[in-house]
């Protein structure tokens, strides 16, 4: 008995532990879910977050994306030439205008020192370096530098250092613009003044000298006839009158020289004229015994008749090519080439004259063109200032790249008269010849 109550409230006491111990999991197991249930609401509220915050940094990163692509299309549309550099002096952008003064592609100097990819041609520090090592922006400095090719340019320069968040400097950047043709046109101008002041000063030379000279000329003719063949002051006076039209030869040149050039306009096709003036070129070579220099032509046909006086032109590239001839005194090759010129939508004929020459000397470069100019024994100097006032003549523009031992080439941009479709030229070719003269 004893023990079978003992076993009830035994029961009775399990049934309300059980009924305890399923309540109170229940209670954990109900906590349990709002625990989860509220951390699935925080994953989904994360989530969200995390949707929105990529979608803002996608937005920024696009952002980032297309202003690096505006600053980048900003930067190669603009006319000046930027270069930036870092700390070490190393080139870190360098954009399209740039390339094209300095002639240098952007792959070759990206990551350079940049006094190894252009020097001032006078051996200073580049402004680069020169700013970060002073610490000091510089403004509007006019200088001369010196491309690795050897091609002498000169450009203004403004430098400012470049300075992040924190005001520490992180590199510089230079913003230079080429100056060349606005100082050769001056030089042009001051040549053209100087020109008008020849002719004024030919044509009175030619008036106060030419005068006696006749004179001196003609009293020498009627002395030479009072003179027996055998008698030596019949020599004497012949030397005069030789003399006398020497000196009359040379004024003339100098008239024709300072005279304004009148062109008789034409239609006429430059190669044909280049060929005219190779003939006689080719002659004199052979009159001269020169068998040592090949002449190669290499002609775009497409756009080949301009406007032009063929005859003054000749006299033009005969000067060129006699110079060049006259500067490969070991031989070489002297290429004639024309083609459409580079900068001009226009369609202007470039000419090409190269030789494979001694080259011109940096020094004198800038003064080729000035008349008188000469570093030949024999030269009167006037080639070139004559080839310049033809091509100017033309509304052309005549200049020269060159390089000591290396050679010259002169280029000569001439207006085309074009004004008819472009599409017209669509069968454009061109024909590379190599020209030898015979006893080669
Ligand atoms: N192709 C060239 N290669 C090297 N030097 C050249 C070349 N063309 C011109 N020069 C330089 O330019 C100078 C001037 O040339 P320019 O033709 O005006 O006169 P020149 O040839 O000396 O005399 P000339 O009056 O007989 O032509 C030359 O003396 C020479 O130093
Ligand atoms: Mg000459």
């Amino acid at each position: 008995m004893m023990g079978n109550t003992s076993i009830k409230e035994f029961t009775n006491n399990w049934d309300t532990e059980l009924v305890a111990a399923f309540q109170l999991f229940n209670q954990y197991t109900q906590r349990l879910e709002e625990a989860y249930n509220q951390l699935q609401g925080r994953v989904k509220e994360i989530d969200r977050e995390m949707a929105y915050t990529n979608a803002r940094l996608k937005d920024k990163v696009q952002e980032l994306d297309s202003l690096t692509k505006y600053l980048n299309s900003l930067l190669s549309s603009i006319h000046s030439g930027v270069i930036a550099v870092n700390l070490k002096g190393e080139v870190s952008t360098f954009n399209k205008a740039a390339e094209n003064i300095l002639k240098l592609n952007t792959s070759d100097v990206m990551g350079k020192k940049v006094d190894t990819v252009f020097k001032d041609s006078d051996g200073s520090t580049s402004l680069l370096l020169q700013a970060l090592e002073k610490g000091k922006n510089c403004r509007d400095v006019e200088r001369k530098i010196e491309t690795n090719q050897g091609v002498l340019k000169c450009v203004e320069s403004s430098v400012s250092l470049i300075r992040d968040a924190n005001e520490n400097t992180i590199g510089a950047v230079e913003v230079f613009r080429d100056l060349s043709e606005i100082r050769e046109l001056e030089m042009r101008l001051r040549n053209a003044d100087k020109l008008a002041a020849i002719g004024t000063m030919a044509a009175c030379v030619a008036h106060e000298i030419r005068n006696p000279l006749n004179g001196i000329e003609g009293f020498s003719a009627l002395l030479a006839r009072d003179f027996e063949d055998s008698d030596p002051r019949k020599k004497l006076v012949k030397n005069i009158i030789q003399g006398t039209k020497n000196l009359n030869k040379t004024v003339t040149e100098l008239l024709l020289f300072a005279r304004p050039i009148r062109l008789r306009l034409k239609n006429a096709s430059i190669s044909e004229i280049l060929d005219k003036t190779l003939f006689f070129v080719i002659e004199d070579m052979k009159k001269k015994g020169i068998n040592n220099v090949t002449i190669r032509k290499e002609y775009h046909l497409g756009m080949d008749v301009i406007r032009c006086d063929s005859e003054t032109l000749q006299q033009a590239f005969l000067n060129l090519f006699l110079n060049a001839i006259q500067s490969m005194t070991c031989g070489g090759d002297l290429t004639v080439f024309t083609r459409i010129s580079e900068d001009d939508e226009q369609g202007n004929i470039q000419i090409g004259i190269r030789d494979t020459g001694m080259g011109i000397k940096k020094e004198v470069v800038h003064k080729i063109f000035d008349p008188f100019f000469t570093t030949k024994q024999e030269g009167t100097g006037l080639g070139l200032a004559i080839v310049n006032k033809i091509i100017e003549a033309h509304h052309g523009k005549i200049f020269v790249e060159s390089m000591e031992d290396k050679g010259t080439t002169f280029y000569i941009n001439l207006p085309g008269n074009f004004n008819f479709d472009i599409d017209v030229f669509t069968d454009v070719y061109q024909k590379n010849e190599i020209l030898t003269p015979q006893f080669i």
